[in-house]
């Protein structure tokens, strides 16, 4: 039997984060991940390029049945505290929008930095090996994985959600809180493009590729300003993964096709100037022509000539494209989604420390948890900030 003060279990982004914060405090600290490489999620992360924090991250980005949970992780390890480390490992990075960082090079630099700091701080870290089991002992733990068992003081769960089972994600988490009796949550999908009824399904083929800035709000009045995309299996785009986390099966969403055009007024403009040209021609200028063809070819908006509109026309089609309801069928679910919602519990753990208040010496910390990010790397910084905070007490 091994002994290792602290066991992490999971070598994604916030078990590794806390392992070398563990380890630099004097900590034997052994992290145990059953897959071939460490960061698996990190790799594949921002299209490859790892959108690795957001500079505005507070509390407001994430959803959480206790809202005031992340506050004392977050303001504790900072986007900047994160933004400091890669620059000390001189990693090169650029600014995208909405205050999202990505990697110059590509995921694997992230990858890279925090198993440098993993090494700096002494940390064992064994890959292809899988939990089995856990006991509870007077004091501390005994882990069982595939190749090794453990004694450990400190337990900390950073296995992550159920998105991407491909790589690796398994329900150990929920798992082990379960056999400690911690209330886990129910988990969804998050971060994920919806799929269509059959007749939407339809009525969409032939857009697949199209990409339009809107502002799409969700039953309960949450609105995001990005892009949605139609794609071969439905709809997608940031907009739509951003608001699939505060949708429920059977709501609607609400999409303003012009957000930053009010079409009433601009329909009066082209009676000034462009009274003879067709309503379809002259949206195909503001808008993607194949999705005005869709929109006329369904009697959706009626193809007429400018000046021949009523006013009744033009309030009609204001709302219309102001406010275009699509009701999903679903989400494409676990498979491609990028966050589970729901999880263990946070009213179970301490906000400081992540440590469960029923059982000492075992910590969740990350994805696991009933902590879900926006999209645009809140994720990470939660998983850094969580990990950092649990690494100074585990
Ligand atoms: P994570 O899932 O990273 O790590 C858990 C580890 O536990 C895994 O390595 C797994 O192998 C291991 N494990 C599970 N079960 C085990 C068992 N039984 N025994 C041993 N090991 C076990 N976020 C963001 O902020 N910016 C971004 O750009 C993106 N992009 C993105 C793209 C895609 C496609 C996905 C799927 C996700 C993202 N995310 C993201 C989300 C982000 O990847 C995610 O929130 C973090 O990786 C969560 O980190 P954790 O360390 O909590 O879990």
């Amino acid at each position: 039997m091994k002994q290792t003060d602290v066991l992490v279990i999971g070598a994604g982004a916030a078990g590794l984060m806390c392992a070398a914060t563990a380890g630099y405090r004097g900590k034997s600290v052994t992290v145990v991940d059953m897959g071939k490489k460490p960061g698996r999620k990190i790799l594949i992360s921002g299209g490859g390029r790892c959108n690795f924090t957001n500079e505005n991250a507070s509390p407001e980005n994430y959803l959480c049945q206790n809202p005031h949970f992340v506050k004392s992780a977050l303001s504790r390890y900072t986007a900047q505290d994160f933004i400091e480390l890669v620059e000390r490992h001189a990693m090169p990075f650029h600014h995208k929008t909405l205050g999202q960082l990505f990697c110059d090079n590509g995921a694997q630099d992230i990858v890279d930095i925090l198993m440098t700091e993993c090494e700096w701080a002494q940390v064992n870290v064994a890959m292809r090996s899988e939990v089995l089991s856990i006991k509870k002992q007077a004091e501390g733990f005994i882990v069982k994985t595939t190749d090794t068992a453990y004694q450990c003081q400190s337990l900390v769960v950073a296995s992550g959600g159920l998105t991407m089972p491909k790589l690796g994600a398994t329900p150990i988490g929920y798992k082990v809180a379960e056999q400690f009796e911690l209330n886990v949550l129910p988990t969804t999908a998050a971060l994920v493009p919806f799929t269509l009824h059959d007749h939407d399904k339809q009525k969409f083929d032939g857009l697949s590729g199209i990409s339009l800035p809107t502002k799409v709000t969700s039953e309960n009045g949450v609105s995001f300003r990005e892009n949605i995309l139609f794609t071969h299996r439905g709809i997608s785009g940031p907009a739509i993964l951003q608001i699939s986390s505060f949708w429920q099966a059977g709501q609607a969403v609400t999409i303003d096709l012009l957000p930053d055009t009010p079409i009433d007024s601009l329909i009066k403009s082209w009676r000034d100037q462009h009274p003879q040209k067709s309503l379809k021609n002259m949206l195909a200028t503001i808008m993607p022509k194949r999705f005005v063809e869709m929109l006329v070819q369904h009697k959706d908006i009626t193809d007429k000539s400018i000046n021949q509109m009523s006013n009744d026309e033009v309030t009609y089609l204001s709302q219309y494209l102001h406010q275009w309801q699509i009701k999903p069928n679903g989400t494409e679910g676990y498979r491609t989604a990028e966050v589970t919602l729901g999880g263990v519990d946070t009213d179970e753990l301490s906000s400081k420390t992540f440590e469960s208040k029923k059982v000492p010496g075992l910590f969740f910390i990350g994805e696991v948890i009933d902590v879900t990010g926006w999209l645009g790397g809140y994720n990470f910084q939660f998983a850094w900030s969580s990990g950092v905070a649990c690494g100074q007490a585990c």
